[in-house]
């Protein structure tokens, strides 16, 4: 069964736009849980432009399905992921002032940085996830630096996917494979949508979890949050 983690950073941009608390956050991501989401996503920045320390800090008792923090490893972070210590963790190799992220690691030139973080997080108990592309080579390294799984970065396939679904996949399919044979688990995220999701998983479904905010978060200003839950679970059946 492949996971939908619902990232709610959109929440927090909306939120932060006007000061107060509307909307609310924590409310958001239980009510994403009630809809049937089985985890939740937050991606804190240094500058806390979207989600914020003490959003984390609510979050992390009331959440009754995983927890998942992603963003890139500066020591703030590291520290803030030690003292929440969310199911799992996903490392993303974006600037500070990135808008998203936009592309994976280079897990060879950065292998021991990585590993020394697998050994960090891994032995406070939480599970890792290294963000790539598809590069079958780069696989093999974020394996040799002990993650537990890898998020490949679906950009490219949701780009290419409205004009050549099969080429979109295909780097997606074979990365996956080599994700599988190395024995470590698999996610996917970054512009998964309504649009290209249920391919994607029809080619990949060992897929564990897809990490999903921009595409989900605006079809709920449509469907309402319940129903557009619903149906990208239903793309995951
Ligand atoms: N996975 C990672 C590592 C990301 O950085 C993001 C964006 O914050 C996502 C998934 C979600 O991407 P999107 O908002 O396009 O669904």
């Amino acid at each position: 069964m492949t996971k939908l983690s619902v990232n709610i950073n959109k929440i927090a941009t909306l939120r932060n736009a006007r000061g107060g608390n509307n909307p609310d956050v924590v409310k958001v991501a239980l009510d994403c849980e009630k809809f049937g989401a089985e985890g939740i996503t937050v991606h804190p920045r240094p500058d806390e432009r979207h989600i914020r320390r003490s959003d984390v800090y609510a979050l992390r008792p009331l959440l009754t399905t995983e927890f998942n923090m992603e963003g890139y490893p500066s020591p703030e972070f590291i520290d803030l992921v030690l003292k929440v210590k969310p199911h799992q963790v996903t490392l993303v190799p974006d600037a500070p002032d990135q808008i998203t992220s936009n592309s994976g690691w280079d897990t060879k030139t950065h292998l021991s940085f990585l590993s020394d973080l697998m050994e960090t997080f891994g032995g406070a108990g939480i599970r890792t996830s290294i963000f790539v592309g598809t590069d079958i080579e780069l696989i093999e390294y974020a394996a040799k630096a002990g993650a537990d799984r890898v998020e490949l970065y679906t950009e490219p396939y949701a780009t290419l996917y409205p004009t050549n679904p099969e080429a979109a996949i295909a780097p997606f399919v074979e990365a996956a494979k080599a994700v599988r044979s190395l024995g470590m688990g698999l996610n996917a995220g970054h512009d998964l949508s309504l649009v290209n999701l249920k391919y994607m998983h029809d080619n990949i479904p060992w897929l564990d979890e897809v990490s999903i905010g921009h595409a989900l978060i605006s079809d709920a200003l449509y469907l309402g949050l319940q129903k557009t839950i619903e149906e990208y679970k239903n793309c995951l059946q």
